[in-house]
């Protein structure tokens, strides 16, 4: 068995964060979103694993995550030279995957259940596909399924503008190598991308073994801002332990469950967990609330912010406003006059989104 992790494409919905960067390299708690995905592969016991790339992001994908040897995993990079769609992707791995059956993760993607159980019974049923569903709200956003009572797949489609369900197509698939010869049947959709939906319609359609299973517990697909946040939000909820390497004096008080890396400093405040304080930073007379990751190299000063995702090398002095919901870009720097500003003055990257409320 093997593992695709799909890392490519454009991130277009989490610009300007991804102008600089792969959407799948944002940190959720101060890691990147992919390497879980790493990690729940490596966990199900499945340590080859690909990862589709793009010539854009591509280089940076592979510098910050290595050769697979930190996750106990053997990692192979395949270039996917345009953002064809999910089932280009799987042809474009091909060779590498060869005649193994493999699970394919949507490296934007996470979910709270383990893959071992899906597994096993994608395994033991010997199926051609097993898919993960879920209900949503917005189904239009989404692959959509239609299922019968017993619950065997009868319709799939892509982002419908009137949905058959509510049942959401999650970005985990299952694969046996029958998946090749659907992928050469199909065209490419109205949006001009193989799309992996109408791959696995294609495999009803033949009448193979494609069964759905619905997930319990949380899913969270990373795509746009405020999905971000609400991954920071639960990952830290469910995983996060205290540990505090970096120096806190004797003014600053933390409570409940506190991350501080090495090399940090807190100077004078007071950090109220869940909380991720990354390596090498530096805080002074801040409060920082609930649900907030802080990466490496910030610095934070006079500044009170909760609910909040600030990136590696950030920098804010003198806001005398709490921060709240707020994704602070890489090497962004921020800065308050001391009294109420007569003006304010800005150097905003493009797709920015300032809200002074
Ligand atoms: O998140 C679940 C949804 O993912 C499913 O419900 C949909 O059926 C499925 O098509 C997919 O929809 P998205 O519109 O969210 O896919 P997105 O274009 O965001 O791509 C998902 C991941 O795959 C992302 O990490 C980028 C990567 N990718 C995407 C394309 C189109 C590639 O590596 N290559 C590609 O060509």
């Amino acid at each position: 068995m093997k593992a695709i992790i799909l890392s490519g494409g454009k991130g277009t919905r989490l610009r300007p964060l991804t102008y600089t960067g792969a959407k799948q390299l944002v940190p959720v708690a101060n890691k990147p979103i992919l390497w879980y995905g790493i990690e729940a592969i490596v966990a199900a016991g499945i340590t080859d694993i690909g990862i589709i790339i793009s010539p854009e992001t591509g280089d940076e994908v592979r510098t910050k995550t290595g050769d697979g040897d930190r996750f106990g995993a053997n990692i192979t990079y395949i270039l996917q030279e345009k953002p064809a769609g999910l089932a280009h992707a799987v042809k474009v791995a091909r060779p590498f995957l060869g005649d193994s059956p493999f699970v394919m993760y949507l490296g934007d993607n996470l979910i709270q259940s383990e893959l071992g159980e899906f597994l096993n019974s994608f395994k033991e049923q010997h199926m051609d596909a097993m898919i993960l569903l879920r209900p949503v709200p917005n189904p239009t956003s989404f692959g959509v399924a239609q299922v019968d009572d017993q619950g065997r797949v009868l319709h799939l489609v892509e982002k419908p503008k009137v949905p058959p369900s509510n049942l959401a197509l999650v970005g985990i698939y299952f694969f046996a190598n029958t998946i090749h010869a659907a992928i050469d049947r199909i065209q490419p959709s109205a949006r001009g991308e193989l799309e992996i939906t109408d791959a696995i319609q294609d495999l009803i359609n033949h009448q193979t073994h494609v069964e759905a299973r619905q997930i319990e517990g949380w899913w969270l697909d990373t795509g746009k801002k405020d999905d971000l946040l609400e991954a920071n939000q639960i990952i830290l909820d469910t995983r996060l332990k205290s540990d505090i390497a970096g120096e806190v004096d004797e003014q600053s008080k933390t409570f409940g469950r506190v991350h501080i890396g090495t090399g940090s400093r807190l100077i004078n405040c007071t950090v109220r967990g869940p909380v991720t304080i990354g390596n090498n930073c530096y805080l002074e007379n801040c409060f920082i609330g609930p649900y907030s990751s802080i990466a490496d190299q910030v610095t934070l000063i006079d500044i009170d912010l909760e609910h909040s995702v600030v990136l590696q090398g950030a920098k804010m002095t003198g806001i005398h406003q709490r921060i709240v919901d707020s994704v602070i870009g890489q090497r962004a720097q921020l800065r308050a006059a001391p009294q109420r500003p007569k003006a304010l003055r800005f150097m905003i990257g493009d797709d920015s989104q300032i809200e002074l409320t």
